[in-house]
């Protein structure tokens, strides 16, 4: 069986409303074995997955995430009349089934997902279940030194002398880097640092499959049920 990771970018969110339970059902049903979510705080402290810091792009929502409240969240329509999910029950749907990419954006998430983290430690999940993302080192140092154990990674758009240096430095086990940057030479790069390579975002057939040539990991997709299986 092929070890390349095909990852439902936001669930199938292709297709179905992005960052919902229905997107993730759907790429679970799909047979995809990676999730991929992104968590901010409400303002009362909840873990909630949506993209944006902003309500209006994929709610009928205004205004930032983290000054409404859960009860003000979970009255707005996410899409197709789906709520915006709590944190653990993407986490809930997916136990067993798939493992999940957390990709952290709001400020305090490092520390609220540990926390998330530890109750599925003690409902008998394993770290290595889980991925947690952020493209601000901030909460991975927050998360790190809590769930030791956690796999991160770094998610960037370009390659510099500081993400090089904040990948050493938290060692990080994957590098999620934007399709814009990647060459062979930054295939290599990153190989022979032993971590591993993920690309977002490939919805395109004959891209991934030059991914794949060149030895990437595995690719973010928002179609995962055309690429799962491959
Ligand atoms: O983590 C990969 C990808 O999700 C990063 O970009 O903006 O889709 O969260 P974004
Ligand atoms: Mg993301």
């Amino acid at each position: 069986m092929s070890k390349f990771m095909i990852i439902a970018h936001r669930g199938a969110s292709g297709r179905w409303p992005e960052n919902t339970l229905l997107a993730f059902r759907q790429a679970l049903d799909a047979g995809a074995r990676w999730l991929e979510l992104d968590v901010h705080l409400s303002a009362d402290g909840q873990l909630v997955v949506i993209h944006d810091f902003t309500l209006q792009r994929t709610t009928d929502g205004r205004g930032r995430v983290e000054n409404h409240s859960l009860a003000e969240l979970r009255k707005l329509d996410a899409g197709m009349g789906e709520k915006i999910p709590l944190l653990e029950e993407v986490l809930e749907l997916a136990k067993d089934r798939a493992s999940v990419n957390i990709e952290l954006k709001g400020a305090g998430t490092g520390q609220a997902v540990a926390s998330v983290l530890q109750q599925r430690f003690s409902l008998g999940q394993q770290a290595e279940e889980f991925l947690a993302s952020s493209l601000n080192k901030k909460e991975l140092m927050v998360l790190s030194p809590l769930q030791p154990e956690v796999p991160l990674a770094l998610v960037s758009e370009r390659v510099d002398r500081s993400f090089w240096q904040a990948a050493e430095e938290l060692n990080v086990w994957s590098l999620n880097l934007d399709k814009s940057c990647i060459d062979q030479a930054l295939v290599a790069e990153v190989k022979a640092q032993k971590r591993k390579l993920l690309v977002f975002t490939v919805n395109d057939n004959e891209q991934l499959n030059q991914l794949k040539a060149w030895g990437v990991d595995g690719v973010f997709t928002d179609f995962p049920e055309r690429h799962v299986g491959i």
